[in-house]
């Protein structure tokens, strides 16, 4: 708003040039003032101060200057442009205000809104608690193993849960049609037929491919912890189901004996459930290892008296191992290296032993799970329980 208040001019010449000066300065003052409008009383006050029918400032203004003016029609034109002018921009400041005002308004209730809502915030409720997300008892599991391997130096290895047949089998010593194949409900991936033998597709029946994948890679000595998903055609019960874990173990070096696998198996198995755990190895058969054993631990229930857990044997079966068989060392000669070279895998010199456990099994021992499709259920009732 102007600091100087607009008072009609008191007119001392009557010339056309004065009077236009005249009408020139009254509209510049209101246009200044009407800028300055921001309020509904404002726009009031000063509607009366400058359109009131008599004492208004237009009115007033004009009817003296055209009683002055010498040139009558002049001045009456003049005012007649004055009050359109006037009017004009009068018109076009109040929108503004009260769009301006409306809109001000709206934001004003909306955080009137926000305040209300703050105020009935009620400080001594408690809070709303975000429950944590735990490891699923699965993953805690196939951790735990893996960390028992690491901590021996083994490394870590993963691969594809879609393999080859060769990797999943023919490179372990399966050949084409050998009734070692049964022993695996496989899976296949449909729409293979065209391929070879060698090259289609299937779900892994176990992470043995994986022992291959890192033979081929990798030169020996290795020794590496292989966790990971397989897949079997087997019917879902309390203790199957078609997809499943499995915990592989490889160790390849020069003076590898059956001796270092009973030691590594046994340290293991006293770290996965207790040092009292004894362990015994039976002659078993697996095609890629040689000799090969399944391995029993004494039942970590009832410490080998006999309960229903063990079926009253006092030891449980729980994983297969072996010697790695030369023929798959051999075989690696098919693929080569990543680096282009032939593997070093020469069997007069080097041996190695695997092993290969469930998951799923290891993990319902040790938290004594009595059905296996409570591990896929997703339901909070059971996850919860290993927070
Ligand atoms: N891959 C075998 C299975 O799934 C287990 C195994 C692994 C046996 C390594 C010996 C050595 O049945």
């Amino acid at each position: 708003m102007s600091s100087t208040i607009y008072e009609l001019p008191e007119l001392k010449d009557a010339s056309d040039s004065n009077i236009a000066t005249a009408f020139d300065a009254l509209l510049h003052a209101f246009s200044i003032e009407v800028e300055g409008l921001e309020s509904l009383e404002a726009i009031e006050r000063f509607r009366i101060r400058w359109f009131g029918d008599k004492a208004g400032l237009v009115n007033r203004g004009a009817s003296g200057f055209i009683r002055y003016a010498q040139n009558k029609q002049l001045a009456g034109a003049s005012f007649k442009r004055l009050k359109e002018d006037t009017e004009q921009l009068f018109a076009e400041r109040s929108d503004i205000v009260h769009r301006i005002l409306k809109v001000e308004s709206v934001v004003n209730a909306s955080f009137a809104a926000d305040r209300a809502q703050k105020n009935f915030l009620d400080l001594t409720l408690p809070g709303t608690r975000r429950s944590i997300g735990v490891e699923h008892p699965l993953t805690r599991t196939m951790r735990e193993m893996t960390a028992v391997f690491a901590a021996l130096g083994y490394s870590v290895g993963v691969g594809p849960e879609v393999e080859t047949d060769f990797y999943n089998f023919e490179a372990l010593n399966f050949p084409p049609n050998h009734p070692a194949r049964d022993t695996q409900d496989t899976l296949v991936v449909a729409g293979q037929e065209d391929k070879p033998l060698r090259e289609r597709l299937l779900m892994r029946t176990h992470t043995s491919p994986v022992q291959i994948r890192t033979m081929v890679a990798n030169a020996p000595p290795l020794r590496i912890v292989i966790p990971g998903k397989v897949h079997r055609n087997d019917e879902s019960d309390a203790t199957h189901s078609p997809i499943f874990h499995q915990v592989e173990g490889l160790c390849v070096d020069t003076d590898i004996t059956f001796s270092d696998l009973k030691g590594t198996l046994d340290h293991a198995m006293k770290a996965l459930f207790g040092s009292s755990v004894r362990t015994r190895f039976f002659p078993s058969y697996f095609p890629f290892t040689e000799p090969s054993a399944d391995v029993q631990i004494s039942c970590p229930f009832c410490g080998g008296k006999g309960c229903r857990k063990c079926k009253h044997s006092g030891w449980i079966e729980l994983l297969g191992c072996g010697l790695v068989d030369p023929a798959v060392f051999a075989a690696l000669g098919g693929p080569r290296m990543a680096n282009g070279l032939k593997p070093a895998y020469d069997t007069k010199k080097i041996s190695g032993f695997a092993f290969g456990m469930g998951v799923e099994r290891i993990a319902m021992m040790k938290y004594g799970v009595g059905d296996i499709g409570q591990f896929y259920s997703g339901d909070l009732r059971f996850l919860s329980q290993f927070m």
